[in-house]
């Protein structure tokens, strides 16, 4: 299969990768420059499924920043969104870390600005800041504590109970917690492009087309949606749930990559995403990473994801915090 060619930024214009080139031979020389540059890649479940197959390692974001955390690799290649990779470096800064492409942003990161958090930290001054991961290093740099979708709750279970707390960026994540765990944390107006849009009209008709299917969702989505589902839990936490269930039909309410692992693991399980009417739900982001681009980003080490130093020994004290306590 051919692959669409690649827009690529400036700084790499100049080299020559023959467009004649096909996934095989992409993959080929992947897996040589590994090899030869001791590099790793780790790919989000989001990621197209081409890009799982040549990933060392895939998760979700927090065995992602785990893995990160404890490679010895001298590359991290991550094929993921740009939060993740400023992860990646804020764990493991003496090692390389290539992003295939820079615009690999998220919805849901840049809801939350920095200089508006600080704002809203400075009107509420006796909470604590509790973060999702999915924000970008200079949010993290003002947060006690980060959580993912994956440890959000057992986390914030430890906090003493009559701690106040504010909760950024996702609003919908943050009800969630909020309703498991009787807290009244402030919760953030920010939501993920992908899982706020899925509507409940959606699922009631996917729910009459499969009257069988277990329904699994991400506590991204927004609560009406939830208190319609079966269970509730990170991209990890529905992988093992499917995987030891012993129900043969699943509607699975998030981003759809997800099916490529899903499937992987449970062939004799039929697996059903969730349309917003004829549109699937795709992030945009986690698809601009491709075999083309993380080719050219292992060949020439570029682009390079830099961060500020004193940026990075912020941003780190939050993530260990979770580490410690996940
Ligand atoms: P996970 O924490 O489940 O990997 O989710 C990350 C994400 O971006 C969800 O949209
Ligand atoms: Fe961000 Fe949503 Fe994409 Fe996850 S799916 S990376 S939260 S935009």
């Amino acid at each position: 299969m051919q692959l669409t060619p690649h827009k690529r930024s400036a700084v790499w214009e100049s080299t020559e990768i023959p467009s004649s080139m096909n996934n095989e031979e992409l993959k080929t020389e992947i897996a040589r420059l590994k090899r030869e540059k001791n590099a790793i890649i780790l790919a989000h479940y989001y990621t197209l499924p081409e890009v799982q197959e040549v990933a060392d390692f895939v998760g979700d974001s927090l065995g992602l920043a785990r893995k990160a955390a404890e490679t010895q690799a001298d590359i991290i290649l991550f094929a993921g969104v740009h939060f993740m990779a400023e992860t990646a470096k804020i764990l493991n800064p003496t090692r390389k870390v290539l992003v295939p492409d820079m615009s690999a942003g998220c919805s849901l990161a840049n809801s939350c600005k920095a200089e508006k958090l600080a704002e809203f930290k400075a009107k509420h001054p006796d909470h604590k800041v509790l973060a999702y991961v999915n924000c970008t290093a200079a949010v993290k740099a003002q947060c006690d504590l980060i959580v993912t979708s994956g440890n959000a709750l057992k986390l914030v279970n430890q906090l003493p109970k009559d701690e106040k707390i504010i909760f950024v960026p996702d609003g919908n994540l943050g009800d969630y917690i909020n309703r498991m765990t009787g807290r009244e944390m402030l919760l953030w107006d920010g939501a993920c492009c992908v899982h706020d849009h899925y509507e409940v009209e959606d699922l009631e008709k996917a729910k009459a087309e499969h009257p069988n299917a277990i329904v699994v969702a991400h506590p991204e989505c927004r609560r009406e949606l939830l208190e319609k589902v079966d269970f509730i839990g990170s991209t990890a936490a529905m992988l093992n749930f499917i995987g030891e269930s012993d129900a043969k039909e699943f509607i699975v309410v998030t981003e759809s990559g997800i099916i490529y692992e899903m499937q992987k693991r449970n062939p004799d399980k039929k697996l059903y995403t969730l349309y917003n009417g004829a549109v699937k739900h795709d992030c945009v982001n986690m698809k601009k990473n491709n075999l083309l681009n993380i080719y050219a980003a292992l060949l020439e080490e570029q682009p390079e994801l830099i961060m500020d130093e004193e940026l990075r020994k912020k941003a780190l004290l939050p993530i260990q915090r979770m580490l410690e306590l996940s």
